[in-house]
Parts: C-alpha cells; structure tokens; sequence
C-alpha cells in the first residue's frame, strides 16, 4: 500500500505541471473517462456532492459546470499544492466559483456523517493507504441512499495487457521524467497501477465496504474502470 507521505510530497512536487501531464501522456482520453464519471453523477440529481482527491479541481469544475446552480459542490484533497492549482484555476476563470476547496485525508474525513448525496473519487483511490478505510470513510459521510462513484485505473482486457504494460512501464516513466522532471513519480504511477486490482476483485471491495447495487462500467479497453455503489 503506498505511503501516504511519500505521495502528498510527490503530488506536491508536480503540482504544477499535473494538468499538462495528464494531458499529454493519456492523448487527452483522461477528459472523456471524467466526462463519463460527471455523466453519471448528473444523473443521479444530487443536492451535495464530495469530490475526494479533487487535486487540481478538473471533476469539481466539471460537476459545477453540469450541476443545477443550487448544487453544494465540496473539493476535498490532502496535498495543499494540488488544491492551490485548483483554487488558482477557479480565481483565473471564475469556474466554479462555488465550489468549496478544502484539505482533507480520504482516510479520516473532515466531514459528519451523513453529509453527502454522492461521493466521486476520480483517480485518488489507487493512492491512498489504506482502501478499505477510506471506502468505509466515503459510506459514513454519504446519506442513506447516497452513491459513491470511483473512476480509476483498472487491469485492461487480457489480449491488450502487454502492449499497454509495455507503454506504462518503458515509454511512460521517461517522457513524463521529461515533461515534469519527476521521473520517480511516474515510475511509481506504473507500479500502483499494476498493482491495483482488476474490476471484479475492486466490485467486491466496494461491497465489502458495505455499498449495494454495485455496479461497474470498464472504459477504453479497461484501462480504467468507473465504479459505482449504494449506500
Ligand atoms: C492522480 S491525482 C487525481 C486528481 C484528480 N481527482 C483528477 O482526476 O485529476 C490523486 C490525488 O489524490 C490525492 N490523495 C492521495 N491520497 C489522499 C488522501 N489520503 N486523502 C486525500 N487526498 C489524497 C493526491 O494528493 C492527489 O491530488
């Protein structure tokens, strides 16, 4: 499981070129995955929303840009440098300017209980210490009925796995060591994706953690998978 201190340091050491990267080492597909993921919460017409792990903000903009204004819109991240990008997005572009940002570990919530009607988390959970924490930590401030939607990398269809192993493990580290000078953060990017579980084995762990209508939607070969349950 990954130390939750190397991780703030190495997210607060790319803060600043996190959105370029992402960009340019996904071919902009990751937009598409976090357009699937809003989609999803639209749909379900929530009045208060967590984005957990917001880091630099783009789901909480997305949500706010396709929630009903009254909408209650919270960004919640451990890494001050990744919220101070999305607090620097939102002063710049006025985007979402009612989204509130604040700092917060996933694995000991800053929140009462039954606070939230949906819960995303968009590439955080692969992260953090300790999952099944910090799923019972999303149930307890979801409300009865609430939907939790996590939207994370996954183990792709059996035939594509060498080729985009090949891609994360010895193409990717260096281009993105060049584009961030952080070569060690993407190396460890590859490690935590390999060793995430695959759709089925992460459907489980939501129902372990006590979601129902579990339900599970595999993106872009199964690259990564959007996960979603009930409270
Ligand atoms: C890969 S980024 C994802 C950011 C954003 N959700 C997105 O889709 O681009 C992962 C984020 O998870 C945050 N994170 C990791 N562990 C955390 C924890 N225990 N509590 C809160 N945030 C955490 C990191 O600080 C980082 O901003």
């Amino acid at each position: 499981m990954p130390d939750p201190v190397a991780v703030n340091s190495m997210f607060a050491r790319i803060a600043g070129r996190y959105d370029a990267a992402n960009l340019l080492l996904s071919g902009g597909v990751d937009r598409w995955w976090r357009r699937r993921l809003v989609g999803a919460v639209v749909a379900a017409r929530p009045a208060e929303v967590l984005d957990l792990a917001t880091g630099s903000g783009d789901v909480a903009f997305a949500l706010a840009r396709a929630l009903p204004p009254a909408t209650r819109i919270v960004g919640m991240d451990f890494c001050q440098p990744m919220l101070d990008q999305a607090i620097s997005k939102q002063t710049r572009n006025g985007h979402g300017a009612r989204i509130e940002f604040r700092q917060g570990d996933g694995l000991a919530l800053p929140c009462p209980a039954e606070t939230f009607d949906a819960v995303t988390i968009s590439f955080g959970l692969r992260n953090m210490a300790d999952r099944a924490r910090a799923l019972c930590e999303m149930r307890r401030v979801l409300r009865p009925g609430g939907r939790l939607y996590v939207l994370e990398f996954s183990q792709p269809t059996e035939w594509f796995r060498p080729l985009y192993y090949f891609y994360t493990k010895r193409l990717l580290p260096p281009i993105a060591g060049w584009l961030t000078g952080d070569k060690a953060a993407y190396a460890y990017l590859n490690a935590s994706i390999e060793a995430y579980p695959g759709h089925a084995a992460m459907s489980q762990e939501l129902r372990n953690a006590g979601f129902r209508d579990v339900s599970c939607a595999r993106l872009t070969l199964g690259i990564v998978a959007l996960h979603s349950g009930t409270r």
